[in-house]
Formats: C-alpha cells, sequence, structure tokens
C-alpha cells in the first residue's frame, strides 16, 4: 500500500500495535483517524498528534458500529484505508462449562463479528476511492493455537479465512485486502506483564519491520509477516506443526 496520502482509520488505535501504526502513519503526512473506547486515551493521543482525530466506539455494540460508521462516511467521505486491527485476548477453562462462555462470546463479537460489520458498513466507501485498502490483524496464533487461549485462536483463524475469501471477491477493484499477522509483541493485550515480557518482540522493532513490510506494493499472499512470525505461518508447510504446537502448549 501507498505509505502517504491516505485517510486511514485504525480500530484498537488507543494502544498498542494499533497506537503505533497511527503514529507512524500521522508522521507520514496521513489524514488518521484512531478509534477504541477509552475516550481519555483517544484525547490523549491526539492531543500529541495534532491533526490526529478519534472517535470512541465500543465494538461490542453493533448499534454503536453503525453509528460510528455512519460519522466516519460522513465526516471522512475520503476514506481509503480501513485497518480493523481491534481485538481482545482473554484465558478460557472450557472445562469450566457454561460460565466459561462469555469469554468466547466477547471475544467472537470483538474480534469477528466487529471486523465483518465495520468493513460492509464502510465497503461502499472504500469502493469509492481511486485506490483503497482493507487490513485486518490476525495473529500467528491463527495458525497454530495456544490451548489456553480458544476463542481468541479461532477468531483469528477465522480472519486468515475470511481475507482471503474478501480479497478473492475483491480481485477486480482498485481495493488490496491485506493480513497483519503479529507475533508475540510487547503490548497490553494480555495484561501489563506482556509489555515488558523478554519473550515478546518489541513494539517498536515490530512497528519498523511492518512499515517496510507495506510499502512492498504486493506482499505475497497479502500477508504481512515480519520474520519472528514465521515460525508459527510456516510451521504447518515445513512440517514442524506438533514441534511448534508443542512448544507454544508447555504449560
Ligand atoms: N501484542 C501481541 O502479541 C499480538 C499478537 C498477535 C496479534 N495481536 C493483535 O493485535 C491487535 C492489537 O492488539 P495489541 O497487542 O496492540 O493490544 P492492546 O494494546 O490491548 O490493543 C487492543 C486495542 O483494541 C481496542 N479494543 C478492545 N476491545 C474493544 C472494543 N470492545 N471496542 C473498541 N475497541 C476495543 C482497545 O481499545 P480500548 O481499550 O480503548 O477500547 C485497544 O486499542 C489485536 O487484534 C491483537 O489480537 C497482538
Amino acid at each position: 500500500m501507498k505509505l502517504t496520502g491516505n485517510t486511514i482509520l485504525i480500530t484498537g488505535g488507543t494502544s498498542g500495535i494499533g497506537q503505533a501504526l497511527a503514529h507512524q502513519f500521522h508522521q507520514r503526512g496521513n489524514t488518521v483517524l484512531i478509534a477504541g473506547r477509552r475516550q481519555q486515551e483517544l484525547d490523549r493521543i491526539t492531543a500529541a498528534h495534532p491533526g490526529m482525530h478519534g472517535i470512541a466506539v465500543d465494538l461490542t455494540d453493533p448499534a454503536a458500529i453503525t453509528a460510528f460508521a455512519t460519522r466516519v462516511r460522513t465526516d471522512f467521505p475520503q476514506l481509503n484505508v480501513l485497518m480493523n486491527n481491534a481485538g481482545i485476548m482473554v484465558e478460557e477453562d472450557l472445562s469450566a462449562g457454561i460460565s466459561a462462555f462469555a469469554v468466547a462470546q466477547r471475544t467472537i463479537q470483538t474480534n469477528i463479528t466487529s471486523v465483518l460489520q465495520l468493513t460492509a458498513e464502510l465497503m461502499p466507501t472504500l469502493l469509492a476511492q481511486d485506490s483503497a485498502t482493507i487490513l485486518a490483524t490476525t495473529s500467528g496464533l491463527a495458525f497454530v493455537p495456544r490451548a489456553n487461549f480458544p476463542a481468541y485462536c479461532g477468531s483469528k483463524a477465522f480472519l486468515h479465512s475470511w481475507l482471503q475469501s474478501l480479497r478473492q471477491q475483491l480481485r477486480g477493484t482498485q481495493v488490496q485486502v491485506l493480513e497483519l499477522a503479529p507475533p508475540y509483541v510487547q503490548t497490553e493485550l494480555t495484561g501489563a506483564h506482556q509489555a515488558t515480557d523478554p519473550n515478546a518482540m518489541p513494539l517498536a522493532d515490530y512497528i519498523a519491520e511492518v512499515m517496510q513490510l507495506l510499502a512492498v506494493p504486493e506482499p505475497p499472499r497479502g500477508e504481512v509477516l515480519v520474520e519472528r512470525v514465521k515460525v508459527l505461518r510456516d510451521a504447518e508447510r515445513k512440517g514442524e506443526y506438533e514441534k511448534v504446537f508443542g512448544f507454544l502448549n508447555q504449560d
């Protein structure tokens, strides 16, 4: 995708990967709109980045997504990049029975249903532009699951498959479809400990590599893969699936 001259909506722009991407694209002179639930964070980040916009939305609320999309279409009719990046990653003990189900439901709504709804809501706007990009953030865990996060890993595997269908359906249009599949990165996705976990990739290193990969006009299969995630992405193809699955699921 082109790295300048875009109008970009980044969900999950209030922290972690989304916030870092927003900063990078803002620095390059793009019009950047970030979304998340925390108004205070939206205010803090936009104040630090003059010209950046923030709109609060709770992606677990379908009516709120509709109202949000209406506002985006009205205020940013030139929107040409949608980054579906927001997500949650919560442990589930499936042996607990129905008490664990609420986490799965929330995960599916946040990580899957909201992505499909927001993409559908904004599709006419994106199709109307000279060039456009739809990106969704999946995960290396789409390819080899960590068993204590079943709905999370399943949600990312769903997106991986869905993005392939979306790409195929839009192949005759000017809309590019990209999959951002991060490895384990230092953010607060699973809690504060993750942001300093030495086993996780430093966020700045991840974003620097991603910005280089995004500049490639046609990434192979539309997948934006840093080196560190390839052990997961390629496990099955290389006949290393059992080994990698075992490594991820030692606990
Ligand atoms: N970090 C990793 O190791 C890693 C690895 C693979 C994939 N990923 C993926 O990368 C994406 C970004 O995660 P991150 O690591 O940057 O974690 P993060 O810092 O926790 O960011 C998650 C973002 O999602 C937003 N969000 C969560 N629930 C929401 C809701 N109901 N409505 C609106 N926004 C919501 C949060 O904003 P508010 O709290 O303000 O609502 C926040 O901005 C996720 O899709 C995640 O699955 C991360």
